[in-house]
């Protein structure tokens, strides 16, 4: 039996049902929809986090992330956890995984273990939709721009997110040292598309520009990425494990479930350089 893709939107997102991640023609059909679609939720599993493991091993090698506290004796897979208690989300506003990284990674492959009845979804936005909208004017602009991306001010010593450091969420501020700079207008490494590549979270400003002339035009363009008509919402339950594209989307983590508990594992995969 084939999976069965049911996009969520014409624009981006699709759930896929009846997935078999031990099969190969499965695997293969997913990795079609993820191409075709930027973001997909495979519905209705039930992983281990050794299965996670191995599904994730054939996209690639595992990107282990510096900042997340890892699941117990499973130190590639990050808990992206918020207890009832807890007031902030780790990531809920605009941004894009790993753009602070010289090869930002692929994709990030996110299981839901424990979720709100109702609540706590993540929201996407085509980066291609995106960049298509744009004027001719400002897509020649922004096709010479290079812009610098860094996880200091979001993760290091001056971190934007002072809860979840201070709870353990979130931990090794002194390795927030990255710094990279890629091209505003990124051509997508698998579909060959054009995106746009900056985000609220971690570009700090073009190449070139000082910060404060950087700021009116990037305060423009984050409110341009995630244009509702730009945008998918992924509604959570246990069993889903979506997997979206760093390179061809934004995403943000809806905050709107206080009270519950959800708990996630995320496995990251290995990009390549942009250009
Ligand atoms: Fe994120």
């Amino acid at each position: 039996m084939a999976i069965e893709v049911r996009p969520i939107t014409p624009t981006v997102g699709a759930d896929v049902y009846g997935a078999d991640l031990n099969n190969e023609n499965d695997i293969q059909d997913i990795k079609q929809a993820f191409v075709d679609h930027s973001v997909i939720a495979i519905r209705d599993l039930n992983l281990s986090p050794e299965e996670h493991l191995k599904f994730a091993r054939k996209w690639g090698d595992i990107n282990v992330n510096r900042f997340f506290k890892p699941v117990d004796n499973y130190p590639e897979i990050a808990t992206v956890l918020k207890e009832a208690d807890q007031v902030t989300a780790i990531g809920e506003t605009w941004h894009t995984d790993h753009s602070y990284d010289l090869a930002p990674a692929m994709c990030s492959m996110l299981y839901a273990v424990e979720t709100p009845a109702v609540g706590g979804d993540t929201a996407f936005a085509s980066q291609h939709a995106a960049y298509m909208a744009l004027s001719d004017g400002m897509k020649k602009m922004l096709g010479n721009l290079k812009a610098w991306h860094s996880s200091r001010h979001a993760f290091g010593v001056n971190l934007a997110d002072e809860e979840a450091h201070a709870d353990g969420r979130l931990g090794n501020e002194e390795k927030a040292k990255q710094d990279a700079l890629h091209p505003v207008v990124i051509t997508h490494p698998l579909s060959g598309k054009k995106c746009l590549y900056v985000n609220g979270d971690f570009t700090t400003h073009f190449d070139g520009w000082t910060k404060e002339e950087s700021q009116p035009l990037l305060n423009q363009l984050y409110a341009h990425c995630s244009r509702a008509d730009f945008t998918c919402r992924i509604r959570w339950e246990p069993g889903t494990l979506a997997i979206w594209d760093n390179r061809a989307l934004q995403h943000m983590a809806i905050n709107d479930y206080s009270g519950h508990r959800r708990l996630m594992h995320r496995i990251t995969i290995e990009g390549v350089p942009l250009s």
